[in-house]
């Protein structure tokens, strides 16, 4: 109860899970939940812990029941159901199911083939069979807002503005006079969190941009134009591209290429900040998903460094402090933040970029020719999904230069050329993803652009495999 006491919970909300309460080891609720006589709410899996817990019966699902449903009150009085119609669709998911409930439940609602669609007990112990926060729910919101707000007291005064103020006072307090280094990559996350940081402690923040040479045509000068000219940033550019190409030269296994990238990049970053002298605290742009994916250790005292999935892992052996202002956001959050901060909508929008680059869009060797044609075509993509208006509503648009040559004809001439694939995929986390169904008109601008003004290519395709089977990227 420690850590959660800390935090002066209001409510409980008991998550869904594809796990029954039958399997050996399937997680339940600790008792002090029930004990505290706080709001519980219960979703899919939730609820069938707390009928579990509290004396009720779950039958084993034989049968999966998934999709639509419509949900009747017949409660229509109580809190959770302020606002809403006397019927409306939910999404259902589950196996097991409530057969009877814990004693002092009464049902609240209940579906065709559910009796038991919404359960309480008059004291603030709510159990949904749906799930309210799918899509398909259109009601879910509002069940869900009741709950926090009505039967929770919470006020939702939470606002980006507050968040950014907050930040900026408690980094000030735990920096104190000290120093603290951040690894800028030019991508949203650790643009914002730079950005912040900068606002609370201005000069005692160096920011390491570490040019690997495998980023895309200008990412370098727009990246700088932002940060150092408009924030006036203290920002130190290695270009180390070099170095980099070196290092890969004969690799053509895709984990190789990452595992070769992610120790040099250490190995630049922990130069250059050693030049720097004495540094204190090291700034993250780590997300709510990447902590709850981690469980991390924490932001205090020494703490352990965590892999960053956009730099292949900063330097473990730095002792250094973490700074995540961002811990508790999600992508959408940091974007606004961003916004709010004053970074330019070109920055906040951009598209996720892996952090090996180019690299991994190389199908093969790399090798500065392969990176020049690989840049130009990923150009014309870029700047024709932009041009349709597109890239906001793409996860990811790329090009990808493969280690295929195939035989073409310009003019007179007979090529033997390079084959350029196209990616345009839409997502909502890239757990998933699906090809996008780009235009044909713009695929063809696309193609005729890439063949006509890439020297070495003459074939472009369009990858038109999701995710699962194919990942986003190719390598
Ligand atoms: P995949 O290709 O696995 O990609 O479907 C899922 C998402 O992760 C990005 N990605 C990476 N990002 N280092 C990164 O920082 C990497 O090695 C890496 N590999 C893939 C990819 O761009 C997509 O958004």
């Amino acid at each position: 109860m420690g850590k959660i006491a800390q935090l002066n919970p209001r409510g409980f909300i008991l998550s869904g899970g594809p796990t029954s309460v039958y399997e050996p080891g399937a997680p339940l609720a600790p008792t002090y939940i029930y004990e505290s006589h706080l709001p519980v709410l219960g979703i899919c899996y939730g609820m069938q812990v707390l009928t579990k817990q509290l004396g009720g019966q779950i039958t084993p699902g034989t049968r999966h029941e998934y999709g639509h449903a419509i949900l009747h009150l017949s409660e229509v009085d109580s809190p959770l159901f302020a606002s809403l119609p006397s019927s409306t669709p939910v999404w259902m998911s589950h196996g097991d199911q409530v057969q009877e409930m814990p004693p002092d439940f009464t049902t609240l609602a209940y579906t065709e083939t559910s009796p038991f669609a919404v359960m309480g007990n008059g004291k603030g112990i709510f159990g949904l069979q749906f799930h309210p926060e799918v899509v398909h729910t259109p009601e879910g919101k509002t069940i869900l807002r009741n709950f926090v707000y009505q039967i929770c007291g919470c006020q939702g005064n939470w606002t980006i503005g507050n968040f950014i103020d907050e930040s900026i006072s408690s980094i000030r307090e735990q920096v104190g006079k000290g120093k603290a280094i951040s690894a800028l990559s030019g991508g949203v996350d650790s643009s914002v969190v730079a950005t912040l940081i900068h606002r609370a402690i201005g000069d005692q923040l160096t920011c390491i941009f570490v040019d690997h040479g495998l980023l895309r045509r200008e990412e370098v000068e727009r990246t700088f134009n932002v940060f150092r000219l408009n924030l006036g940033m203290n920002i130190i550019h290695v270009d180390a591209s070099e170095r980099f190409l070196k290092r890969l030269q004969g690799i053509t296994d895709p984990e190789m290429k990452r595992k070769a990238i992610g120790e040099e990049f250490i190995k630049v970053f922990e130069e250059e900040a050693n030049k720097i002298g004495k540094v204190d605290f090291l700034a993250q742009g780590t997300l709510y998903p990447d902590v709850i994916e981690s469980a991390s250790s924490g932001s205090k005292a020494s703490a352990k460094i965590k892999t960053h999935h956009n730099v292949g892992g900063l330097p473990a052996k730095m002792t250094l402090n973490l700074l995540e202002p961002l811990r508790y956001l999600f992508k959408d959050e940091v974007r606004q933040v961003g916004l709010e901060l004053g970074l330019p909508e070109e920055m906040v929008w951009r598209q996720p970029f892996p952090g090996p680059g180019l690299a991994i869009r190389i199908i093969g060797e790399v090798t500065r020719e392969k990176l020049e044609i690989l840049r130009a075509a990923d150009w014309i993509v870029m700047n024709e999904i932009k041009k349709a208006k597109l890239y906001r509503q793409l996860w990811q648009s790329f090009a990808i230069l493969t280690d295929v040559k195939s035989v073409g004809v310009m003019g007179d001439f007979r090529t033997y050329g390079y084959l350029v694939s196209v990616r345009a995929v839409t997502s909502n986390d890239a757990m998933t993803a699906d090809w996008a169904r780009l235009p044909y008109d713009l695929l063809a601008q696309i193609s005729n652009r890439i063949v006509n003004e890439v020297p070495g290519v003459n074939r472009v395709v369009y990858d038109i495999t999701s995710k699962p089977p194919s990942t986003i990227e190719w390598e």
